[in-house]
């Protein structure tokens, strides 16, 4: 009877020690599976779609790839890069204003002066445009900022 008692107590033991491991096992896969297939926030998904009609604005009415280029890397001495410029990353006022209202005169783009002017395109691009066109050069070609330029935003800037 004991002895029946005993074994029972070692095989409860033995169960409880693999259920543990097993769970622990389970867990640990469990919470990696969650890590890979954490659903993007609305703040992403949001930005996604910026930076893809943003892409669409850069090629089409925007105009900016015949100046800036396909690859955002602008021609040395005349147009400056976009792609890693501390210029436009530098500062975000700044950059939504040189989209609104263009440039003209000297500035260094990563050590380059540039002494050209772009065109304003404030009268052509809605504030949404000049919002997506902006999160589209700054998530490219190397350049990364998931803080969402928002149409509020540009539309605070307009003169
Ligand atoms: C006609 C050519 C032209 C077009 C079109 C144009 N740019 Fe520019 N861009 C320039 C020139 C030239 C400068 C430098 C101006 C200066 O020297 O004062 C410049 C400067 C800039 C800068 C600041 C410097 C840098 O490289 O970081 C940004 C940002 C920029 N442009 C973005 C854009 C975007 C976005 C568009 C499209 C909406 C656009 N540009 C369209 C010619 C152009």
């Amino acid at each position: 009877m004991l002895k029946h008692s005993f074994s029972s107590y070692c095989f409860v033991l033995l169960c409880t020690f693999l259920l543990a491991c097993a769970g622990g096992n389970s867990q640990t896969e469990g919470s990696e599976h969650t890590e890979e297939q954490a659903a993007p926030s609305a703040e992403n998904i949001a930005l996604q779609e910026s930076i893809k009609r943003g892409e669409a604005i850069y090629n089409g009415v925007g105009l900016c790839v015949t100046c800036h280029m396909a690859d955002g890397k602008g021609q040395e001495g005349l147009f400056p890069p976009l792609a890693n410029s501390d210029y436009l990353m530098g500062d975000r006022k700044r950059a939504i204003l040189q989209v609104l209202n263009g440039a003209v005169g000297e500035m260094v783009v990563n050590g380059v002066t540039y002494n050209g002017a772009m065109p304003g395109m404030g009268a052509t691009l809605s504030d949404e445009q000049v919002a997506d066109v902006l999160n589209y050069v700054m998530n490219s070609w190397g350049n990364e900022n998931e803080d969402m330029i928002k149409p509020e935003e540009v539309a605070a800037l307009r003169e």
